[in-house]
This record gives structure tokens, C-alpha cells and sequence, in this order.
């Protein structure tokens, strides 16, 4: 195992050694999930919604075959068809093992798109994008729920910052993806977001399209207790400790 410097991860998912706790909302995600329930998770920044999707997804993948986790943080994008591009990137080319005929099927699939393929040089990962003209959005995005669909694979869905699209200038994005996610039969969704009003707002209330679409749940703080325990098998293996009084003051500032 790679070594890292800071053991106390500042941005992204360094895995589960270096996961504190959350092990009641990993077995809630991973339970729902399984049984073919969407997640909405609402949390104020930095409350660890985005590692705990990274956390769930990488045990769900350990755990079980022909399962494909997709990780999507649509904040940067600014409409539909920014979010669709993403989607091609991240989605287009990963349910298949690479090979030419798979590659070739993909082309076909999305043929109306011209898909252009680069080959990470490191990797040998294929990403496609799709040459998408004005208003082609709502198609692409259809397609790509296709292509999950006749892949027969379990795919996972997180689309992370999810009240983005309340931003979006196109009409109706809200019902349009909700009238997808009903009729895909292995896809399942984590819609995760900070803007809690908004989020509340979409999952919550009873003339919106997502209403009871979902489990939705919050983060609270990580226990002092069991960050404290983490914090100390962190620090014992530079043979260092903090002590009681010390992490409680500590803790009472963050
Ligand atoms: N359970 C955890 N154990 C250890 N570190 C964690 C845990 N959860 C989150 N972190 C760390 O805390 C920081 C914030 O977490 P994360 O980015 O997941 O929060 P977020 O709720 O997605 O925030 P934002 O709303 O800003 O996107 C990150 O550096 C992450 O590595
Ligand atoms: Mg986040």
C-alpha cells in the first residue's frame, strides 16, 4: 500500500484506512442500494458527503460482481448538456472490458453523436465524448440511460451537487431525469447536495418531481469518541499520540 504523507485526508477519498467511522450510514447506503432504493443525502459542507459516496461505492464494488459505480459532481456545470458531456465521460466505455468490438458497439450506439475516443496513455481507459449540437441534451441523455440499461450490469449512480440543475436554464431537467430513473431496472441513484433548502426542496416536497423518489438521509458530526480512537491509530504508527484534553479542544473548534 502506497504511504501518504498526511494521514488526515484534506480533499478526495484515500480509502478506508483512512475512513473514520460512518460505518451506520455505509451499511444504510449499501442495504438501500442493494435493495433498489435511491439516496438523497443532505449535509452541510465538508460533513464528508462526498467520501462517504466514494467509501460506499468502493465497498460495493469489493463486495459485489458485475456491479459498476459511477461518481459524478456536476457543481461546474452550467446546463443540461454540460451535465450529459460529463455523463459520456465518466459513463460511455466503462460497462464494456475494452476491446475492439466493444469499443466498435459503443460507436454504434451512440452513432448520432459522433463519439470521439481518447485512450489515457497510463491507464489504456477509453473516454468518449459526444459532439452534441444545441437542444440534442434530453436525447443523449436518454441514450446514455439506454446504454446503462442493455449492459445488464448493476450500475450505481452518485451525482454529487446534485441542486445544480435547479440552476440550469433549460426547462423541466428535474422531471426529465426522474422520468428515466423510473424505468431503469439496475440503475440505482446517491443524488448528494450542501444546499439543504434546495435539496430539501426537490426530495420534499409534494409537487416536485422527486417526491419519495428516494431515502433521503442527513450526516451528522463524527462522534468525538470514535474520532479520537482514529485519530490516535493514525498517529501511532509515527510512534506519536494526542491526549484527551488536547483532542477535545481540538474537536470543540472544528
Ligand atoms: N469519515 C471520514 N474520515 C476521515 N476524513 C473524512 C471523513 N469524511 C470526510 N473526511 C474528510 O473531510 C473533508 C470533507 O469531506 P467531504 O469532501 O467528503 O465533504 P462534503 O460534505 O462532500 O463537502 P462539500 O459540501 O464541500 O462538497 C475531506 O477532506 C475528507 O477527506
Ligand atoms: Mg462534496
Amino acid at each position: 500500500m502506497t504511504t501518504i504523507n498526511n494521514p488526515f485526508v484534506m480533499y478526495g477519498y484515500k480509502g478506508a484506512e483512512y475512513f473514520c467511522d460512518r460505518e451506520k450510514e455505509t451499511e444504510k447506503m449499501m442495504t438501500s442500494l442493494h435493495n433498489e432504493r435511491n439516496i438523497t443525502l443532505v449535509a452541510p459542507r465538508r460533513m464528508g458527503k462526498t467520501g462517504l459516496i466514494h467509501h460506499v461505492f468502493q465497498q460495493l464494488e469489493k463486495q459485489y460482481d458485475d456491479v459498476k459505480c459511477f461518481y459524478l459532481d456536476i457543481f461546474a456545470t452550467k446546463n443540461l448538456e454540460q451535465m450529459v458531456q460529463l455523463m459520456a465521460s465518466e459513463i460511455i466505455g466503462k460497462l464494456d472490458t475494452i476491446s475492439q468490438s466493444a469499443l466498435r458497439k459503443v460507436q454504434e450506439f451512440f452513432s448520432s453523436w459522433r463519439p470521439t475516443l481518447t485512450i489515457d496513455e497510463l491507464t489504456g481507459i477509453p473516454t468518449f465524448s459526444l459532439d452534441l449540437k444545441p437542444n440534442e441534451g434530453r436525447e443523449s441523455l436518454k441514450r446514455i440511460f439506454e446504454y446503462m440499461k442493455q449492459s445488464g450490469k448493476r450500475c450505481y449512480v452518485a451525482i454529487d451537487e446534485f441542486q445544480q440543475i435547479m440552476n440550469y436554464p433549460e426547462n423541466g431537467v428535474e422531471a426529465l431525469i426522474r422520468s428515466y430513473i423510473q424505468f431503469l431496472p439496475n440503475v440505482y441513484f446517491v443524488f448528494s447536495g450542501s444546499q439543504q433548502h434546495m435539496m430539501e426542496e426537490m426530495f420534499l416536497s409534494a409537487n416536485r418531481p422527486f417526491f419519495q423518489s428516494s431515502l433521503v438521509m442527513s450526516l451528522p458530526c463524527i462522534a468525538e469518541s470514535k474520532y479520537l480512537s482514529f485519530a490516535n491509530r493514525l498517529l501511532s504508527s509515527q510512534k506519536r499520540e494526542v491526549d484527551v484534553d488536547t483532542f477535545t479542544y481540538i474537536y470543540s473548534q472544528a
